[in-house]
């Protein structure tokens, strides 16, 4: 297939950008850069530089590249930042993915895979969550993919758009290529390693006294290539339906002292940790049940073992650092 991936010069999007080479597709990456690296997109993949909210330039590159599917990616994913400035996100994850829908519909581009997080279900009933869960997004980040979301539904129903919904949990580690590299940085493994390394002092563990077996928040780690292979099998189902699925890999998830502990093995170095109170609207336990995207596309992932995610990470960031042709800016 022609795919285009949007944010596909961000961390998620460069890896599935390897995945879409890799599966046969001719890629093409449509992204502003506001967030992205250039140099994180692979060479064989065509790389547009433009905004969402071109719909014209969208039109453009649908037409000469023939796109058949989207793989929509580029967001804005900040928690905290989407509740201080939620017109930003409203602005960029909404009114722009509206842009991009618009322009798709009017180059008869009729299939997307949209990238959702665990955000929209805010602060869960019960463990693993199910896709049917009850949808309660607590901030303006997870409210505005919803809102998306919603949008997919209705795109579907009046102009037969086909929609795959992914809902991500915490997308980690690396490629021999890609990596995390965010600014700032607010995901749980990066800022552990850059600890490690002392490219900042300490990393904190905001509450102790949670009901789980350390005390500390448990979550669900995907590897990144297990995420972007979802992707692959998406695109695939597109022929015979839209549906939503969640992705992550289950079981008891990791505690953050676990991957704090995990991330001090595999790098053999000691992890400055300060301990501070709860954050608001942080839930004891954020588990995937992924059984459905198993069961419907055999979904199975290869790298769920922590210390795998961690490793690929530390390879990651020892090239990065090494590498000065690796060396992406950093972008805001
Ligand atoms: N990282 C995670 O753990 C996680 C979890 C759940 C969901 N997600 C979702 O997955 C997607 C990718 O996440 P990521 O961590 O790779 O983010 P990222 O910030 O690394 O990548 C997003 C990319 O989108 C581009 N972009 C943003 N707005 C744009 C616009 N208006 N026009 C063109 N390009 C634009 C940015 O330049 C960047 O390259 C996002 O939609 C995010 O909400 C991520």
């Amino acid at each position: 297939m022609n795919i285009l991936v949007t944010g596909g010069a961000g961390y998620i999007g460069s890896v599935v950008v390897e995945e879409c080479l890799r599966d046969g597709h001719k890629t093409v990456v449509y992204d502003n850069l506001v967030k992205g690296h250039r140099e994180a997109v692979a060479p064989e993949a065509e790389f547009v530089k433009g905004d969402l909210l071109n719909g014209e330039l969208l039109k453009k590159v649908f037409r000469q590249y023939e796109i058949e599917a989207v793989i929509h990616m580029a967001a804005y994913s900040l928690v905290g930042e989407s509740v201080q400035n939620p017109a930003k996100y409203y602005q960029n994850n909404v009114v722009a993915g509206l842009s991009l829908l618009d322009a798709m519909r009017e180059a008869d581009v009729k299939k997307i895979v949209f990238s959702s997080p665990a955000a929209v279900y805010g602060e869960p009933e019960k463990q693993p969550i199910e896709e049917t869960d009850k949808l309660a997004p607590t901030n303006p980040y997870g409210e505005t993919k919803l809102a998306f979301e919603h949008a997919l539904r209705w795109y579907e129903n009046a102009y037969n758009l086909r929609y795959v919904s992914l809902r991500y949990f915490n997308a980690a580690g690396a490629t021999q290529r890609c990596g995390e590299l965010h600014d700032p940085e607010t995901h749980l493994i990066p800022l552990v390693l850059q600890a490690a390394i002392g490219q900042r002092s300490f990393v904190e563990i905001y509450g102790e006294d949670y009901p789980t077996r350390d005390g500390t928040c448990v979550r669900d780690y995907i590897h990144v290539i297990d995420l972007a292979r979802a992707h692959i099998l998406a695109l695939k189902i597109l022929d015979e339906k839209s549906v939503i699925y969640n992705l992550g890999c289950g079981g008891a998830g990791y505690t953050v002292r676990e991957v704090i502990e995990t991330a001090g093995n595999v790098t053999n170095l000691e992890i400055p940790v300060r301990t501070a109170a709860r954050r608001a609207g942080d839930p004891a336990v954020l588990i995937a049940s992924s059984e459905k995207i198993k069961s419907e596309l055999g979904w199975n992932p290869e790298y769920q073992d922590l210390r795998l995610i961690i490793d690929s990470a530390w390879q990651w960031l020892r090239n990065h650092l090494q590498n000065s042709e690796v060396k992406y800016t950093t972008s805001t």
